[in-house]
């Protein structure tokens, strides 16, 4: 896989004691969820607390509870398996990662409390290395649209989930009338490749397909506008401040664009739980 431009960007950023940016997203990457956006303070607090609650929902929306085994795919930093470890107890806890340098950073900060295992596991999504049955719930905190197949992973979710487990993601839907320029500013440069191809209704059929039922299918893209404002309040402070590793013109551009695409609703962050 060819590495991802941001997370270059962050592992150099936080190498070098960036501390806004150590709270903003050495724990957490990914958008924040205000359940009132419009009391969205956007204090380094305020974002690192919507990003923590942003885990929450997710795992919350599978009916979780102490003692399970719980996958957290393209775990990030662990902040998700982090979050899993302060609040239950009793569970076996896995983070999956095609990038080594994500986990090594994992590794170092994460430690099992409350008589909780944490392993984090290199490996990609679309070829789980785990046993048929083996996990309660399988989680991927806004990363699938970086996946080489999403039915690919769906096929592999299915299989090393228990019956009667969970699967829950969160990911940017298309809506058809996405212009096809913006869809190349979203897919390439800062972010890395990205498919954002897919709908709310192809998901729907992408669970038919796997035998999968669909418990939750929840629109929080107004839950999530505040990040454009707290991305562009960060990106300012560091071109003000002249750092050494000051905001890249295609971070700023890349942003931009999915902004916009939200705020026109022809993107929308979509919560999903599927029920095996
Ligand atoms: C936006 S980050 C989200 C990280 C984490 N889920 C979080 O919410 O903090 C996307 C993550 O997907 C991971 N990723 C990308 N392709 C992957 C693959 N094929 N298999 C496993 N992880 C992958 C990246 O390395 C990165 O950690």
């Amino acid at each position: 896989m060819k590495k991802l431009p941001y997370f270059d960007y962050l592992l150099a950023s936080l190498n070098s004691d960036n501390e806004t940016l150590e709270k903003s997203f050495g724990r957490h990457v990914h958008w924040g969820y205000w359940e009132s956006p419009q009391h969205a303070t956007l204090s380094v607090e305020d974002f690192a607390e919507a990003a923590e609650n942003l885990s929450k929902l997710l795992y919350n929306v599978t009916g979780i509870s102490d003692g399970q085994a719980v996958l957290d795919v393209g775990c990030g930093f662990g902040g998700t398996i982090a979050s899993l470890n302060e609040n239950y107890t009793g569970m076996r806890l896995v983070g999956l990662n095609i990038d080594e340098r994500q986990l090594e950073r994992a590794r170092q900060n994460i430690h099992p409390i409350g008589n909780n295992t944490i392993e984090f596991q290199h490996g990609d999504a679309c070829a789980l290395p785990f046993s048929d049955h083996s996990f309660d719930i399988v989680l991927a905190v806004e990363c699938i649209f970086h996946f080489p197949s999403r039915e690919q992973f769906f096929k592999e979710a299915y299989r090393v989930l228990k019956p009667g487990g969970y699967l829950a993601l969160s990911d940017f839907t298309l809506n058809s009338l996405l212009p096809t320029g913006l869809r190349g500013q979203i897919n390439n440069g800062f972010f890395g490749a990205c498919d954002i191809g897919y709908s709310k209704d192809k998901y729907h059929e992408l669970a038919q397909a796997n035998n999968f039922s669909v418990c939750v299918d929840r629109d929080i893209t107004q839950n999530t506008l505040p990040t454009y404002r707290y991305l562009r309040s960060l990106f300012v402070q560091k071109d003000q401040q002249k750092t050494r590793q000051s905001s890249p013109f295609s971070a700023i551009y890349s942003t931009l664009a999915i902004e916009v695409a939200s705020r026109l609703r022809l993107l929308n962050y979509y919560v999903f739980s599927f029920n095996k």
